[in-house]
């Protein structure tokens, strides 16, 4: 897909559906995220959570991914595989990334938590990852050109000495998981096509604790960093409207103006 579909009214809001759903599952799979779950515990409850609200898991069988959630712990940059043998243990970090469809429309989402007590530096870099997702929300307006997202992104990232994954980015969705634009979260400002109210984005910063440099592993799915240092991932479903970024994927706010610091609800 290369055109980027403008959705309409009607059309945000069975996305924001689909978004609030993956909001609850993932609030709950964070009630549970402790020492001695395993991630295969963490798939199947937001399997059944997702199935129980009439949803169906967006990446289960997405080029061929096994499961409903992606659990990727420590270096595990993105789409690290659930599985019975991967037990949470104190001081952990994990991004929990999950997507439904509902209606015939995808919601996309993704945290990292805490496992119970966790590193200033792992806290710092879970928080600078979460601003970083929410300076790039800020620039989805009406007027502003695609890359603004990006810039903003990286600039704080590597303020706070940080790096940005360069293989994996945000994406337009709706009636695909998948969509154009592709959203890098890096880049110089003022660049790629100007933004329309419509426009529907999941925004996903990966941000590596050291290099930016990843390395696949022999499963095909998970990335991790190639120093082994943590990564942290924050993602939102955005719609970009003619009153500001409405961010659809969040239990609480709707519309966020500069900062985290400044949203209405
Ligand atoms: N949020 C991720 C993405 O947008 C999840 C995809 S995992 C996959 O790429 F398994 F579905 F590929
Ligand atoms: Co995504």
């Amino acid at each position: 897909m290369s055109l980027i579909t403008l959705k309409s009214r009607e059309e945000i809001e069975k996305i924001r559906r689909a978004c609030l759903i993956v909001a609850e599952v993932l609030e709950r799979l964070k009630e549970e995220t402790k020492p001695g779950v395993t991630t295969w515990d963490l798939n199947q409850l937001s399997e059944e959570l997702a199935r129980r609200r009439k949803a169906r898991p967006a990446f289960k069988g997405y080029r061929g991914y096994p499961y409903a959630l992606c659990t990727s712990i420590n270096e595990e940059i993105v789409h690290g595989m659930p599985s019975k043998k991967r037990v949470l243990k104190e001081g952990d970090i994990i991004s929990l990334d999950f997507g439904v469809i509902v209606d015939g429309f995808y919601g996309d989402a993704a945290i990292t938590i805490p496992v119970g007590r966790i590193s200033e530096r792992a806290e710092r870099l879970c928080r600078v990852t979460e601003e970083a997702l929410y300076k790039g929300i800020a620039q989805a307006r009406v007027g502003n050109r695609l890359s603004d997202i990006s810039h903003a992104i990286q600039t704080h990232v590597e303020k706070e000495g940080f790096s940005v994954v360069r293989e994996f980015v945000g994406h337009g969705i709706g009636r695909f998981l998948h969509e154009s634009p592709q959203i890098p979260n890096y880049g110089p400002p003022g660049r790629g096509v100007r933004l329309r109210a419509g426009m529907v984005f999941a925004i996903e910063p990966m941000i590596n604790e050291g290099g930016h440099q990843i390395e696949i592993l022999p499963d095909g799915w998970t990335a991790v960093t190639k120093d082994r240092k943590l990564s942290a991932h924050f993602e939102h479903t955005v719609a970009v409207t003619v009153s500001g970024p409405e961010i659809l994927s969040s239990l609480n706010e709707r519309t966020v103006f500069f900062d985290k610091s400044n949203y209405k609800v």
